[in-house]
């Protein structure tokens, strides 16, 4: 089955041509004979565990014990309700090559104090960085609110489009952003919402991944004033890839002996933390893993 969606009856390997039901049970070898006393039962399709939340699914790879979905996902599901995502509707699906360990640009995704820097004619004209809230999870998960400079700005990009009337104050009138762990980042309005998914390619190159999501279309459909918006989002984008690949030098260059984050990082060395404890802190090289001082800061799930 090549289709993205449709009403698939099966699944065809395109090697060999090996047949399988939907539930992944194989039912036709090709050449049959040449495989004396196959056992079709064993040789069924691997099963994953899969979970949704709203209209978004989630595989788990862990084959022995997969957590349960909300579970893995903490504080942050309960969270979205508000947005309603099993009526979430996609826009737009895009995706981006950068020549930068995954970790770079994920970093610059979970702090605000590139913004005097980076986004100086951008994100910075509107959001007041020193004004950020920050909310740590067990987990890695976090949450980051920004406050407008002024209360009465609006995002241009989303001015005419239709909202999620059941989102609360706070997304309202702030910008919130979500991480979860490992690689997601969602800051979702009461207009929609892009999701962005990092992708590690190879050491020193990623990929990023941006879903965008709307509350139901009316009658006239898709609004022009999402091409203003994704454009919007790609300028900040590219003004956050623009040093990707000289960083990614640094971090490979002899002279890098580490770094040291502020306090208004501390979503980026709360995720740290929480690979070294999921790798085992035991099997990660003294100068490769980080202190664990957070504990004390993460809010109970
Ligand atoms: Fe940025």
């Amino acid at each position: 089955m090549k289709e993205d969606d449709g009403q698939g009856r099966g699944f065809v390997c395109g090697y060999h041509g090996w047949s399988y039901t939907l539930d992944g049970k194989l039912v036709a070898v090709r050449d049959k004979r040449d495989f004396v006393d196959i056992d079709f039962a064993c040789h069924s399709l691997i099963p994953v565990a899969c979970e949704t939340l709203g209209g978004w699914i989630f595989v788990n790879e862990d084959e022995d014990e997969p957590q349960p979905l909300r579970e893995a996902l903490g504080p942050v599901a309960a969270e979205l309700d508000q947005f309603q995502p099993e009526t979430l509707t996609l826009v737009d699906s895009r995706s981006y090559d950068v020549g930068c360990n995954v970790k770079v640009l994920l970093d610059a995704f979970l702090e605000v104090y590139h913004l005097k820097s980076i986004h100086q004619n951008t994100v910075d004209r509107f959001l007041d960085y020193r004004g950020t809230t920050i909310t740590l999870w067990p987990g890695g998960h976090s949450r980051m609110t920004t406050p407008n400079r002024r209360p009465d700005w609006v995002d241009p990009g989303t001015i005419g489009l239709p909202e999620i009337p059941t989102v609360t104050e706070i997304p309202r009138l702030n910008n919130v952003s979500y991480y979860i762990f490992p690689n997601i980042v969602m800051p979702p309005a009461a207009t929609g919402m892009p999701m962005l998914v990092f992708w590690p390619v190879t050491d020193s190159t990623m990929r990023i991944e941006c879903h965008w999501f709307s509350p139901p279309f009316g009658p006239e459909g898709r609004s022009d004033l999402w091409d203003k918006r994704i454009s919007n989002f790609e300028r900040i984008l590219e003004e956050d890839t623009q040093f990707a690949p000289q960083i990614q030098e640094s971090l490979e260059s002899p002279g890098f002996k580490g770094m040291t984050l502020c306090y208004q990082e501390r979503r980026i060395y709360h995720y740290h933390e929480e690979f070294d404890r999921r790798i085992g802190r035991n099997r990660i090289a003294a100068d490769l893993r980080v202190e664990p001082v957070l504990d004390s800061w993460v809010e109970p799930a």
